[in-house]
C-alpha cells in the first residue's frame, strides 16, 4: 500500500506560465506531509502533479520526475487513469455525488474503475471504507439516503470514505477542512493520523496549527514576485520548520511577518 514518492527537478506549466520550479522533495511511506505557503505559490498545482490531475487542464504540463516507489510516474508507458487510481485526492469542498446514496458514493471510485463486485463484497467494502473513515457510526442506519443529506464534515469524511475504498497507495488531500467547523476539522485531523497507518499523506493547508499537529514533514513553498515560479524553499521536519527553520522566509512566513 503506502508507498515512497520521490520528486526530482519538477517544473509545472500552465501553457508557457512555469507556475512550479525545480521542486525536490523525498515523501516517506507512512507519513504525513504538509504543504504551506501564501496563496498562488503553487500548493495546489504541486500536489495535482503528485496524481497527474494537473494534465487534465488544457495546455498544463510538467518536466522532471515524480517516483513512486522507483516509477517514475510521467514514464511514457505509465496512464494517467491507473496514476489516479493509486494516487487518490480529496478536494476543498466535499464534493459527494448528489444524486447517488452514501453507500453509492462510497463505491463510486470503484465502479468508475470497472470494478465489478459482488454485493456482499460491496457491502463489506462500504462498512470498511466508513469505518475507515471515521463514519461508519453516524452513518449505518441510512445508507441508502443521499450523500448530499451529510453535514459538511460528514460529507467530507465520505469523500475520504470514497478515496480509501479504491484502496489507494497515495492519499493527496486540499485544504480538506477549509470548510469546516472545528469540531469536524478535528475529527478530520484524528483520522488523518489513522489514516497514516496505511498510507502516504500528502495535505495541503492555510492552517499553520493544522500542519504543526497532523504532519511528520512540513514543505513551504513561496514565490518571489507576481508571475515568478513558486519554489519549495524548505523542507523538513514539522518541528524544526516551526521551531527553528533554516531560511528566514520560513521564519517570516510562520510567525505571521509575510507580506
Ligand atoms: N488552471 C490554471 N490555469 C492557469 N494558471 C493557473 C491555473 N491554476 C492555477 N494557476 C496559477 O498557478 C499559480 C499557482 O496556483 P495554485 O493554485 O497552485 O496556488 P496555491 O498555492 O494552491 O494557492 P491557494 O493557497 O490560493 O490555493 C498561480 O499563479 C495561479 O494563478
Ligand atoms: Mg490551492
Amino acid at each position: 500500500m503506502s508507498k515512497r514518492i520521490d520528486v526530482h527537478d519538477l517544473d509545472i506549466y500552465y501553457g508557457k506560465f512555469k507556475a512550479v520550479q525545480g521542486v525536490e522533495m523525498t515523501i516517506e511511506p507512512r507519513s504525513v506531509t504538509a504543504l504551506i505557503g501564501p496563496s498562488g505559490c503553487g500548493k495546489s498545482t504541486f500536489l495535482r502533479s503528485l496524481n497527474r490531475m494537473h494534465e487534465v487542464i488544457p495546455g498544463a504540463y510538467c518536466e522532471g520526475e515524480v517516483m513512486v516507489d522507483g516509477v517514475n510516474l510521467y514514464g511514457k508507458n505509465v496512464d494517467p487513469v491507473g496514476v489516479r487510481r493509486k494516487i487518490g485526492m480529496v478536494f476543498q469542498r466535499p464534493n459527494p455525488f448528489p444524486t447517488m446514496s452514501i453507500a453509492e458514493n462510497v463505491l463510486a471510485g470503484v465502479k468508475l474503475n470497472n470494478q465489478r463486485i459482488k454485493k456482499s463484497d460491496a457491502d463489506e467494502l462500504v462498512e470498511k471504507s466508513l469505518r475507515g473513515a471515521n463514519l461508519w457510526n453516524e452513518v449505518k442506519d441510512r445508507l441508502d439516503k443521499p450523500g448530499s443529506g451529510l453535514s459538511g464534515g460528514q460529507q467530507q469524511r465520505l469523500c475520504i470514505a470514497r478515496t480509501i475504498a479504491v484502496k489507494p497507495d497515495v492519499v493527496l488531500m486540499d485544504e480538506p477542512c477549509s470548510a469546516l467547523d472545528p469540531i469536524s476539522t478535528l475529527a478530520i485531523e484524528d483520522l488523518i493520523e489513522e489514516l497514516k497507518a496505511d498510507y502516504t499523506i500528502v495535505i495541503v493547508t492555510h492552517n499553520m496549527q493544522q500542519a504543526a499537529r497532523v504532519s511528520d514533514k512540513t514543505g513551504f513553498f513561496n514565490i518571489t514576485g507576481i508571475g515568478k515560479p513558486g519554489q519549495l524553499v524548505e523542507y523538513d521536519a514539522t518541528e524544526k520548520i516551526f521551531n527553528n527553520p533554516n531560511e528566514k522566509a520560513t521564519e517570516d512566513y510562520i510567525s505571521g511577518r509575510f507580506g
